[in-house]
């Protein structure tokens, strides 16, 4: 997809613009929108609209020809004029996709009324445009023998907007969002046989290479040097090496205080010996999502070249079951030197971040978050809407949490806040070492984002379970993308 910015004006008239096909709004009143009046010369638009052969309803269309300069004149309905509502016009921008994905033509303008949607600027309407362009031309077919048709239709898209340096910067950041996004995608959509731990690892050196960010992988003879007991724990039963990746894009100032993003990268999770049931196991291969998260994010801040230090940690390992691996009831010692009794195998990803979390504390971080498809239980509170979000109560973490909340609303990746508190640490007693990586009945998203809080007191620190979020099941099944959108549009506030 080929994005660009024109403005039209009364020398630069849309009617005498040339293109395969020009999107223009139609409201459910039959009004017509300014860029329909300007190309309505002839009186066909509102001829249609007056003929019902269009309702005006989000996202309905209707082809015309011969309407100016231009092969095509694509009507979509809006809804009411009196407000664009985001809902609506995201429901025109998928109509208009849909359309263009069977035309015949390659080019097109869209004339949407970008600035008028409610509560909302240009820059969002961009970003919702190439967001979803990005989205109808994706395709996960690269272990197919025999691949999806290729996506037909228009593939240049001219956005008929102010170009202004605020529109011509909300393109870049749009692109590069949906950029990652498509990585994180991919990387989450293909099997655990390929894209296991080394995988994600030649991801992020590829990344460094194309990007100019430092790179380093570090091994399990390091991380056993480290001391990383409990992240080591999880990669017992598996014959796949471990993989601990930093990336850092300093980008910033060199003495200001990097953002660390923290990505959870189990590549299939079988719950370990604690085995999960067989029904749906296939979607495990997931559970590296807040790693790949990661990964898309560096790729959309590489590229817009982002002035701010970010740096980004992945644990990554395969959790499974054999001789070798971890049982229920084992204790291990974490890097921070907090004892773990595990008391159930499948609870393996706080196991796993507790230590690279432990390991963040090194860059005297601004703040850290960590992304992770933490419980399912957080799928039973929030559904596949929001991610969840935990941050301490203290200052440092209700403005953490307040600007992931704004980002996540600005580009529309939600996140809801659920709460940390002590009394849920109580549920993580253990009789036999100083915590239990599973709580007692209740809050199960609550009480492992608890089991984080504990190793993440020396910085500021949010945590984003995206169990809910960052794949949709069913016949739809395939990787979101989320929440990318979100931790760029928050990086891109902090410059
Ligand atoms: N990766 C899973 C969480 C998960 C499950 C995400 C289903 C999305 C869909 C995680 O490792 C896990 O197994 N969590 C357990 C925790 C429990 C043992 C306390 C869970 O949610 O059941
Ligand atoms: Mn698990
Ligand atoms: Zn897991």
């Amino acid at each position: 997809m080929d994005f660009s910015i024109k403005a039209f004006d009364t020398k630069n008239t849309i009617a005498a613009a040339k293109s395969g096909c020009i999107a223009v709004a139609v409201f459910d009143n039959k009004k017509l929108s300014q860029a329909a009046k300007a190309l309505d010369q002839d009186g066909q638009i509102s001829a249609a609209v007056k003929s019902g052969d269009i309702t005006g309803k989000p996202g309905s269309t209707l082809l015309l020809r011969g309407v100016g300069a231009a092969a095509r004149v694509l009507l979509v309905g809006m809804g009411s004029d009196e407000s664009i509502s985001e809902k609506s016009f995201a429901s025109a921008v998928g109509g208009m996709l849909k359309a263009f994905s069977q035309l015949g033509a390659a080019d097109a303008i869209i004339a949407l009324p970008m600035e008028d949607v409610k509560e909302r600027d240009a820059a969002w309407a961009i970003r919702t445009i190439v967001c979803a362009a990005h989205e109808s031309v994706f395709r996960t077919d690269g272990q197919k023998s025999k691949k999806d048709p290729a996506p037909a239709g228009v593939r240049k898209i001219t956005l008929a907007t102010q170009s202004t340096a605020e529109t011509k910067t909300a393109l870049l950041q749009a692109q590069a969002i949906a950029n990652g996004m498509d990585l994180t995608k991919e990387l989450g959509n293909l099997s655990a046989n390929v894209c296991t731990p080394t995988y994600l690892a030649n991801t992020a050196k590829k990344l460094a290479r194309d990007y100019k960010f430092e790179v380093e992988i570090l091994e399990r003879k390091q991380l056993e040097a480290l001391k990383m007991g409990s992240f080591l724990s999880v990669t017992n039963g598996s014959e796949e090496p471990p993989k601990f990746i930093v990336l850092k894009h300093m980008g910033g100032k060199s003495k200001d205080a990097p953002v660390v993003l923290v990505g959870k990268g189990i590549t299939f999770d079988t719950g370990g010996i604690s085995i999960k049931a067989g029904p749906g196991m296939d979607e495990m291969k997931y559970d590296m999502c807040g790693a790949a998260s990661v990964l898309g994010t560096f790729r959309a801040i590489g590229e817009m070249g982002l002035k701010l230090n970010v740096i980004g940690v992945i644990a990554s390992c395969e959790n499974m079951p054999s001789g070798r691996a971890t049982k229920p009831g084992d204790i291990v010692t974490s890097m921070n030197g907090l004892t773990i009794e595990i008391l159930n195998t499948d609870a393996e990803g706080r196991l796993i971040l507790c230590d690279a979390l432990t390991y963040a504390e090194r860059f005297n971080p601004a703040a850290v978050i960590d992304i992770a498809t933490l419980t399912g239980a957080c799928i039973v509170a929030l559904g596949n809407h929001n991610s969840g979000l935990f941050a301490r109560s203290d200052d440092a973490g209700e403005q953490l949490a307040a600007e992931l909340m704004a980002a996540g609303k600005q580009s529309s990746d939600t996140a809801w806040r659920l709460p940390i508190e002590e009394a849920y640490n109580e549920q993580l007693k253990s009789n036999f070492a100083d915590l239990a990586n599973i709580g007692t009945p209740g809050g199960a998203s609550v009480t492992a984002a608890c089991f984080l809080e504990n190793f993440t007191r020396k910085y500021p620190w949010a945590h984003l379970d995206i169990a809910g979020t960052a794949w949709k099941s069913g016949g739809a099944k395939g990787a979101t993308g989320r929440p990318v959108p979100l931790l760029s549009t928050f990086l891109i506030n902090r410059t």
